[in-house]
């Protein structure tokens, strides 16, 4: 029985863009960069309206999105220290305004949530809704450890298609697909030269 090839499989769908391999060029400069991030605003597992704490770790550039148990927001400050986050570095912008373009959006942007994925850890199904631009597309460019990504419709009870994402893939969602449910499901442990985790990183145009 042959196994099912995550790896290129096609996807098509209105406003959505595979970009495959896209940030793989970048990566020595990404890492670099997220790990001066984190050195400023370390990782963190943020608290959530339920009760608990996310299994992903956390920290942002620019624009910050934060959890607590009072809700989701976006902050310019950091909660743990009480300081602005770090500023988008130049080459976050740069290969997100790249890859929007390549995908047909004008995009700058003001926010990078970074996330961190340890085996074991997952992120369930959501909308990317407190942004204040949705005009603006959301770029999603994933480091290290491959994971699968969920993909639904504008209902969280559409069905999802599940898209395997590897190291430098970038995908781009705007327009009709703006506002689609989409998630990833437990990351599996495994080798990967930036370490044995997975890092995304979700660009998005706030203000
Ligand atoms: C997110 O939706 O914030 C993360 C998506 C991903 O990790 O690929
Ligand atoms: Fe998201």
């Amino acid at each position: 029985m042959t196994q099912p090839d995550l790896f290129g499989e096609s996807f098509a769908r209105d406003g959505v863009a595979i970009l495959r391999g896209f940030a793989r060029a970048d990566d020595v400069a990404l890492v670099a960069a997220i790990d001066a991030i984190a050195a400023v605003a370390p990782f963190r597992h943020m608290s959530v309206p339920g009760g608990g704490r996310m299994s992903v770790a956390m920290t942002n550039a620019g624009t910050g999105w934060v959890a607590d148990t009072r809700g989701y927001r976006y902050s310019p400050v950091d909660p743990l220290s009480g300081r602005d986050w770090p500023d988008l570095p130049p080459v976050f912008v740069d290969l997100a305004e790249r890859a929007a373009r390549v995908a047909g959006f004008e995009f700058l942007p003001d926010g990078c949530l970074i996330n961190r994925y340890e085996p074991g850890a997952k992120m369930g199904l959501h909308q990317d809704i407190n942004e204040g631009d949705y005009s603006a597309p959301i770029v999603s460019v994933s480091l290290g450890l491959p994971a699968t990504f969920q993909f639904g419709g504008l209902k969280r009870s559409d069905p999802v298609e599940k898209i395997g994402l590897h190291h430098g893939d970038v995908v781009v969602w705007g327009g009709p697909a703006r506002k689609a449910f989409h998630g990833v499901l437990t990351l599996k442990a495994g080798h990967h030269a930036i370490g044995g985790h997975r890092y995304n990183l979700t660009f998005r145009k706030v203000l």
